[in-house]
């Protein structure tokens, strides 16, 4: 593309401001962003302004509950767990499923600099939630006698410094070739009136493409490809941001292949109608993930005959996605709708001054996938041994109440095994830690037994 051409594209897709303080750039800067024009969609882009200018359309879908695998199932159900949980094994042990960890995010809300990933939540290791996931992708690799890929998605801002922790810490036991890095896709954001934000005079801003993005980024990485050679046919999806995530949980690989699903997904039961979770339903009959603020107050506070929530199947982001699936959704572009999020943002006005002002990011969201899907199985999981996100620096999601939910969980499973309370902090909560190697479940705590705790900062290690 001569110089000439890029601008002609430009300003007939109604861009040409992204040229305005060209005279003013050096040399160099003049080429970065030439670079950055020529790696943009622009068509994408004329797509998203699109949407962006359309008028809004107000649909009120009929909502409906998804039907649930119940999180203790009774009669058939027992059965078919029964059945799922050999059929998983399985398919673990024949190297079936490769993992799919989402690292893409900042962690802005926790205030925390670098990967979220490189977080402490140990209560008494400080092991990190990249840390807590290398384990149970270990014990699964203990557990299965079978090494699995494991796929980590990062994105522009934080590659580099993931690879270099993973690097630093001996990628915690695994086998270096067993971890593929890859990265998200950027897209500029746009303004108001559909243009595309610039941060500076020769700097295009650009924010990550949603989560949805992972699919993409697995397709065009060339890992989908590799991954469907290694024979992997399931993927297993979780978020960085959950250290209590079961990537190689059998009842859940198994009820998905039972029911020949494309995509599958655990939700917890809402701590209340008021929580801030998006929860799985059928809209129109097409299962999807509803956003909080999309749920009417009347479905939002109704409760079935048993006094449950009817819309209780909270969205814990974690997924099996069959490889063949991924391939259909990323052959020819990501065929997942469109978000808008607005969002503060820098922005150089014509005076090459830099502003703050609301722009438009856009966003696909994975479970998007799920309208997609012929059969899927929505599994219902306890919230204390799968979900406890560290997402904010304090009150719910934060590392603290993260913390207390980790030793909640593992002194009770020393209480079922009736072993002497663990000693405490100043603030009463118990010093323990379990080693995911050691156990991920009051099952497997129990099998261990009798086994000594390790000392360490005056609590238990069982490791
Ligand atoms: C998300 C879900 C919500 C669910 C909750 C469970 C959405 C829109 N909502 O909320 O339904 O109840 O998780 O924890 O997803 N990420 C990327 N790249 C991106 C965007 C996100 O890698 O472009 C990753 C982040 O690193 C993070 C995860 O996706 O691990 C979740 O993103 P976040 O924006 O924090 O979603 P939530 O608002 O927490």
């Amino acid at each position: 593309l001569t110089m000439q051409e890029l601008r002609a594209r430009m300003e007939a897709a109604g861009q040409g401001h992204v040229f305005q303080h060209w005279n003013r750039l050096s040399t160099e800067e003049q080429e970065r962003l030439v670079v950055a024009l020529e790696g943009v969609d622009l068509d994408l882009v004329q797509a998203h302004r699109a949407l962006l200018l359309a008028p809004e359309s107000a649909s009120h879908p009929v909502l409906e509950p998804p039907k649930l695998f119940p999180s203790a199932p009774q009669g058939a159900d027992a059965e078919r767990a029964q059945l799922a949980i050999a059929r998983g094994q399985a398919w673990l042990s024949q190297g079936k499923v490769g993992y799919v960890l989402v690292a893409g995010g900042q962690g802005s809300r926790l205030g925390f600099e670098g990967p979220k990933g490189k977080f402490p939540v140990g209560p008494l290791t400080g092991r990190t939630l990249f840390g807590w996931h290398a384990a149970r992708i270990r014990a699964a690799e203990i557990r299965y006698e079978r090494r699995a890929p494991w796929f980590v998605m990062t994105s522009a801002s934080n590659d580099a410094e993931t690879r270099g922790y993973f690097e630093s810490e001996r990628y915690f036991g695994l086998d270096p070739d067993s971890v593929h890095f890859f990265q998200q896709a950027m897209i500029p954001a746009l303004d108001r009136e559909g243009r595309m934000v610039m941060s500076g005079p020769g700097e295009l801003f650009l924010a990550p493409n949603g989560h949805g993005g992972t699919l993409d980024a697995l397709h065009s990485s060339g890992l989908l490809d590799r991954a469907i050679e290694m024979g992997i046919e399931t993927f297993s999806y979780f978020q960085v941001d959950n250290p209590l995530a079961r990537p190689a949980d059998p009842l859940f690989l198994g009820l998905h292949l039972l029911e020949g699903a494309h995509m599958s997904s655990k939700v917890v039961a809402k701590s209340g109608p008021m929580e801030k979770v998006g929860v799985l339903g059928m809209a129109d009959g097409v299962l999807g993930c509803i956003e909080y603020s999309d749920l009417p107050p009347k479905l939002r506070d109704a409760t079935d005959d048993q006094g449950r929530l009817m819309f209780r199947a909270g969205n814990i982001a974690v997924h099996a996605l069959q490889a063949q699936f991924v391939r259909e959704l990323t052959t020819d572009g990501l065929h997942l709708p469109w978000h808008l999020a607005r969002k503060q943002m820098p922005a150089v006005d014509e005076k090459g001054q830099t502003q703050t002002i609301e722009g438009i990011k856009f966003e696909t969201f994975i479970f998007d996938a799920l309208a997609r899907c012929p059969h899927s199985v929505t599994l219902e999981v306890e919230r204390a041994l799968e979900f406890s996100p560290v997402k904010n620096a304090e009150g719910a999601d934060s590392p603290d109440s993260c913390r207390t939910h980790l030793t909640e969980l593992f002194e009770g499973w020393t209480r079922a095994a009736h072993l002497a309370a663990p000693p405490r902090d100043g603030s009463g909560r118990a010093l323990i830690e379990v080693d995911p190697c050691f156990a991920e479940t009051t099952a497997d705590f129990l099998a261990r037994m009798p086994r000594q705790a390790h000392p360490l900062a005056g609590g238990w290690l069982f490791a």
